[in-house]
């Protein structure tokens, strides 16, 4: 049976408050909770809905620690009660994903025959010629990717910090935890409840310093 919580912080104080937590408390997350995290932050958009990102959850303490080892001993690794390591299929173009897509598209009466054709002829096509997108590599981090913002926003919204971390070294993380060649892991994100105070906030550009007005390099104001 799922349990339908409702979140306890608003979408504006979620992204206002989230932070980069460096320490965790050892509380864990209750289960309801993580569950809530991981159904709202897998909603998350992607090409052709081929939904490219992996988790590889760990929990148990040893996971943690030999991942610790892995991300030049970053001690909010093992805290965490929870440890997302985020990776990305690179063969989530292939035709068993698609047919996959195409069935739950079907099963939520949301996949006319019409286009599970179209998405059998274009997505071979679109990942050999690949004009969207430069690398395999870059294809699922940018999806992937995707999903960890959405993982971090619910996750403050329930109350959970997080940490997404780049600090690891991917060779030894993926002999480590029997990761194939043909996934990629993109990034570490620990989940718990921060031991604060954080660190003081670095401050965002404003919107004038990093958009651009139709042409890139040209001046943009509200
Ligand atoms: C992709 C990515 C990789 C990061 N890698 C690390 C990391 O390895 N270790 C760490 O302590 N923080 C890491 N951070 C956290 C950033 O340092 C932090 O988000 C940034 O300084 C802004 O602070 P804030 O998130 O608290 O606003 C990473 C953040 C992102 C988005």
């Amino acid at each position: 049976m799922t349990i339908d919580l409702q979140p306890t912080t608003g979408l504006k104080d979620s992204i206002e408050q989230r932070r980069a937590a460096r320490a965790f408390l050892s509380d864990p997350i209750p289960e309801v909770i993580l569950e809530q995290i991981l159904h709202l932050g897998l909603r998350s958009p992607s090409g052709y809905n081929l939904q490219p990102w992996r988790f590889v959850v760990l929990r148990e303490q040893q996971s943690k620690e030999t991942l610790q080892n892995c991300a030049f001993n970053q001690t909010q690794i093992a805290q965490a009660p929870v440890v997302l390591l985020c990776c990305g299929d690179r063969t989530a173009g292939n035709s068993d994903n698609i047919e996959a897509v195409i069935k739950l598209g079907q099963a939520n009466n949301a996949m006319p025959e019409t286009f599970a054709e179209y998405m059998r002829s274009q997505i071979p096509s679109f990942f050999e010629h690949h004009p969207s997108f430069e690398s395999l590599e870059a294809w699922t981090n940018r999806h992937t990717m995707l999903a960890v913002a959405h993982l971090m926003i619910v996750a403050k919204s329930f109350g959970v910090d997080s940490c997404p971390m780049e600090g690891f070294v991917g060779a030894q993380v993926k002999t480590a935890f029997n990761i194939p060649d043909t996934v990629d892991v993109c990034c570490i994100l620990c989940l718990g409840y921060a031991d604060k105070p954080f660190k003081a906030f670095g401050g965002r550009f404003s919107p004038e310093q990093v958009c651009f007005g139709e042409t890139y390099g040209a001046a943009f104001s509200l």
